[in-house]
């Protein structure tokens, strides 16, 4: 019988993953069925018990049960443990575990398929809500030069510069104050895009061969991103690379095997 794994969240009727991962599963050779699970907003942890009593091996959680599925955790890995969000759960026997691979994802994206190192670089991350934790550490481990967060709510920023101060040099900061001061990478995990919106970037801020990163994708570009290419960023990204990513270091932790990402992404991008 296949193996069983899926993705959980509300809605999820959209859901790219089970696309995904029925891709690795047929480059990799490996039998499982992965399906899209509707969980209740107030029924998420007897939506997983049930999932695990049918015999399911592993789950991707989205929206909005990241922060729950932490607390369902009875064993976590380092890095979703500083993301305090769960984005893959592993079945093993009695045991949970909560595993965080956005941040991997979004790494691996920009290093391995962008082509962009991020050693060495001034670093802007937009935002200081669940999307921007969870991606702090896997950030912070490339080594940038300095790594700022920017947000509206300055004291968001501020609690997660003293979260993660002990990981590398970063620094909080209101809009306003980036004025003047430029990046050679800055990331969008501003929940703006949703809404069609971007965050109240000041001009200037791209460096020369600056690349400009927005976590969301769709079918349009998003604002943040038509106002980078306004203001001359040398290269331009939306999140599918990620979440194709991300999906693979999901599938790699469940199954022991890497699947060829490059050759999904394109098939994604159809
Ligand atoms: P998520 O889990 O997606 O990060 P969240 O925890 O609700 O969602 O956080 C949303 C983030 O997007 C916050 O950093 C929010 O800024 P505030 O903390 O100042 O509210 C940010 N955000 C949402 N809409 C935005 C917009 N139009 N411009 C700038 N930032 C925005």
């Amino acid at each position: 019988m296949s193996d069983r794994y899926g993705v959980i969240g509300n809605p999820i009727a959209h859901s790219k993953s089970p696309m995904i991962h029925a891709e690795f599963a047929r480059q990799t050779g490996q039998d499982i069925i992965y399906t899209a699970i509707l969980a209740p907003l107030d029924r998420f942890a007897e939506a997983v018990t049930e999932f695990r009593a049918g015999g399911g091996r592993g789950l991707n959680v989205t929206v909005p049960f990241k922060q729950e599925a932490f607390k369902l955790a009875t064993r976590l890995t380092e890095r979703a443990a500083l993301a305090q969000a769960v984005n893959t759960l592993k079945f093993e026997g009695g045991t949970i575990l909560g595993d965080n691979t956005d941040g991997a994802g979004l790494v691996r994206d920009i290093r391995d398929n962008l082509h962009f190192s991020i050693e060495g670089k001034r670093v802007l991350l937009m935002g200081a809500g669940g999307a921007a934790r969870g991606v702090l550490m896997p950030l912070l481990a490339q080594r940038p030069t300095s790594l700022t967060i920017a947000n509206r709510t300055l004291e968001k920023a501020v609690a997660l510069q003293e979260a993660f101060s002990a990981y590398g040099n970063v620094v909080a900061s209101s809009y306003p104050d980036l004025q003047g001061r430029q990046f050679e990478l800055v990331i969008n995990a501003t929940a703006s895009s949703l809404h069609d919106e971007m965050p109240p970037l000041p001009e200037g801020v791209f460096a020369p061969g600056a690349l400009a990163y927005d976590m969301m994708y769709g079918k349009d570009l998003p604002p943040f991103l038509c106002f980078a290419e306004q203001q001359g960023a040398a290269y331009l990204a939306d999140g599918l690379g990620m979440l194709v990513e991300q999906a693979a270091e999901s599938f790699c932790l469940w199954r022991g095997v890497r699947p060829s990402t490059p050759e999904t992404i394109f098939l994604l991008r159809g």
